[in-house]
């Protein structure tokens, strides 16, 4: 994907910058540096990394080799419309890995990625709490429960629809007004 950082990401950046000021360079402060770094941009960018290894004095990949442990540390920014799909053990039995391929082929990404356009991502997710649903799938907030390979399709393609009406429906406010 295009990991090029948004001129919003580039001032989000300055500000990283400014607040690690208030950090001691102790090696102990990394996660907490690497939450608030997340916290601000929504992901972990190679840039962010750069001046987190530079300001802690340690080298980059120490940085990634304590991020990439955790794995509430993103690499890619969170897509327009983030596909979660759980493996867990319910999930999992019924056709979870079979339903994230099935996202994986149709968007051309793998789990943890993002499209080129930052319009989807996909992320695996451990139990989200509805087994009685499963396998599920939760694209930005809605839960899609009895999940099946075929209806990969359909959903992105609603999407695809929904997407289309707004931006008409916002070409047709532009030119009334
Ligand atoms: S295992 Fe998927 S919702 Fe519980």
């Amino acid at each position: 994907m295009n990991d090029e950082l948004t001129p919003e990401e580039k001032e989000a950046l300055k500000h990283v910058a400014l607040k690690l000021e208030s950090y001691e360079k102790q090696r102990g402060n990394l996660i907490p540096i690497l939450q608030m770094v997340q916290e601000k941009l929504a992901y972990l960018p190679t840039e962010a990394i750069k001046v987190v290894s530079e300001h802690l004095e340690i080298f980059e990949c120490e940085v990634y080799g304590v991020a990439t442990f955790y794995n509430q540390f993103r690499f890619h920014p969170p897509g327009k419309y983030p596909i979660k799909v759980c493996l867990g053990t319910a999930c999992h039995v019924r056709g979870g890995d079979i339903i994230l391929e099935n996202f994986e082929r149709k968007l051309g990404i793998h789990a943890g990625e993002t499209t080129a356009d930052r319009e989807f991502s996909i992320e695996k997710v451990a139990c989200v709490g509805c087994c009685a649903l499963a396998p599920v799938a939760i694209i930005d907030e809605t839960v899609h429960g009895h999940m099946a390979p075929s209806k990969v399709e359909g959903l992105l393609m609603r999407i695809e629809i929904e997407k289309e009406m707004e931006e008409r429906a916002k070409k047709k406010d532009e030119s009334g007004r």
